[in-house]
């Protein structure tokens, strides 16, 4: 559910017209709605009740810091993969102990810079970083908490782009080997083990894989324990599907997902962590688009629109299904037509959707793709040279932005032409 729905033939965010922020800030635009973030993080939160827990927001799909304050300040932690994803959990208030450390890459730099601010805990993925860690932190004077993720072999029927869990991923140390690296763990003189942690991919529409993998982490704590490290934290990931086309099955629900953890995992005696991005943020986002012509081409008509795959880059990058809706509703019973939804970007990859029905457009009018506040803003890019899109959030009736969108100016002075040219 979310909080992007006609009313009085418009559509609008939560009490907002759409057309209005438009006007306000132009398009194309990215707009969030705090409703529904604060909903979806609440389900998750629900969900867990009875069990010690923290719902630690993968800011990797939305990363404003607005967007990170409002879950903050409902409670939420953060799974940050990066120095800059730490710096603007810190900037929205997120004190360093409800902030996780995942990803295969993490640098000395980064190490030191989260160990000196504060964190709950680094998840592990490798015995070379396991070693590079217990190293700085023992520079520092200080013992990093730790899990080690383990890649437990399970196919997550996802994308193949985002499947994590499977051996010939990169993700994680082998579940097979995982008792001989805890020993390791537990020897390094800069590391505490507190856990075990696992991701096997994203957009999981399915519950099967992820009790075939909490099923692993169940039996790896029992043996863990019995080989006498204290195992108090699991943190579980995150993963959780969205329906994108309104036609779709839904997916579990959050509820149904947190009975699983407590089937699962529920007796052991953890703390559970988990790791949702996109179901809190892809439907609490739309991106906002202006038609600037209607083009017939040889047998096809072309929908080109102000956004392009710069600005939303799932369509280009996974063959994504967004739907795109009018932002005037369009009146029953009128002929939808397909059409080829594309931007002004200059290759042939920079199209939304193919031959998709629609309802009459012409230039001028606007369109939203929802489900787009996941995996959206995030992995934009000024390809073509075109300004990253702005972001509004709006709660109630009221609306802001909370990140304008930059000038060419602003764009181009980030260049230095060197003072020998
Ligand atoms: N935890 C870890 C360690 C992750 O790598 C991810 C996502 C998550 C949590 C959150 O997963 P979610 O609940 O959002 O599914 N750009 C792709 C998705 C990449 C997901 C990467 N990792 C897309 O647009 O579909």
């Amino acid at each position: 559910m979310d909080h992007f729905l006609y009313r009085d033939g418009q559509l609008h965010a939560e009490d907002v017209p759409l057309a209005q922020i438009a006007d306000q800030v132009g398009t194309p635009f990215y707009c969030y709605s705090s409703a529904t973030l604060t909903r979806h993080f609440q389900l998750f939160d629900d969900a867990l009740q009875g069990m010690d827990h923290l719902v630690c927001f993968a800011m990797k799909s939305l990363s404003n810091v607005a967007v990170l304050k409002l879950l903050g300040d409902l409670g939420a932690g953060v799974d940050v993969v990066s120095g800059g994803e730490y710096a603007r959990a810190r900037a929205a208030g997120i004190p360093g102990e409800r902030i996780v450390f995942s990803g295969v890459g993490k640098t000395r730099d980064e190490m030191a810079q989260t160990l000196s601010g504060g964190i709950r805990q680094f998840n592990v993925e490798s015995e070379p970083e396991l070693q590079a860690l217990s190293d700085v932190a023992s520079g520092l004077g200080l013992t990093a908490p730790i899990t080690l993720r383990v890649n437990p072999d399970v196919d997550a029927q996802t994308h193949e782009k985002i499947a994590t869990g499977r051996k010939e991923d990169k993700f994680g140390v082998p579940i097979a080997r995982a008792r001989e690296i805890y020993a390791h763990a537990a020897a390094l003189p800069g590391i505490k083990v507190i856990g075990i942690d696992v991701h096997i991919g994203s957009q999981l529409t399915s519950l099967d894989p992820f009790e075939a993998a909490y099923a692993k982490v169940a039996d790896l704590t029992r043996q863990l324990r019995a080989d006498g490290h204290e195992i108090t934290r699991l943190d579980l990931g995150g993963g959780l599907g969205i329906p994108y086309a309104r036609d779709n099955l839904a997916p579990p629900l959050p509820s149904d997902y947190g009975d699983l953890i407590r089937r699962t995992v529920g007796d052991l005696d953890c703390e559970i962590e988990i790791e949702p991005g996109r179901l809190i943020s892809g439907n609490a986002g739309v991106l906002v688009s202006r038609v600037i012509y209607v083009k017939e081409g040889e047998g096809r008509t072309f929908l080109i629109l102000d956004a392009a795959m710069n600005d939303l880059l799932r369509p280009a990058m996974y063959g994504a299904h967004h739907d795109v809706v009018p932002l005037v509703e369009p009146p029953a019973g009128i002929p939808y037509a397909p059409v080829d939804i594309v931007g002004p970007v200059c290759e042939s990859g920079d199209t939304f959707a193919k031959a998709r029905p629609m309802p009459p457009l012409k230039p001028g009018d606007l369109v939203a793709f929802r489900s787009a506040g996941a995996y959206g803003a995030v992995m934009a890019s000024e390809y073509n040279s075109r300004p990253l899109v702005p972001e509004v959030l709006v709660q109630a009736d009221h609306s802001a932005v909370i990140r304008a969108r930059p000038t060419f100016d602003d764009m181009i002075k980030r260049d230095i032409i060197p003072d020998w040219l």
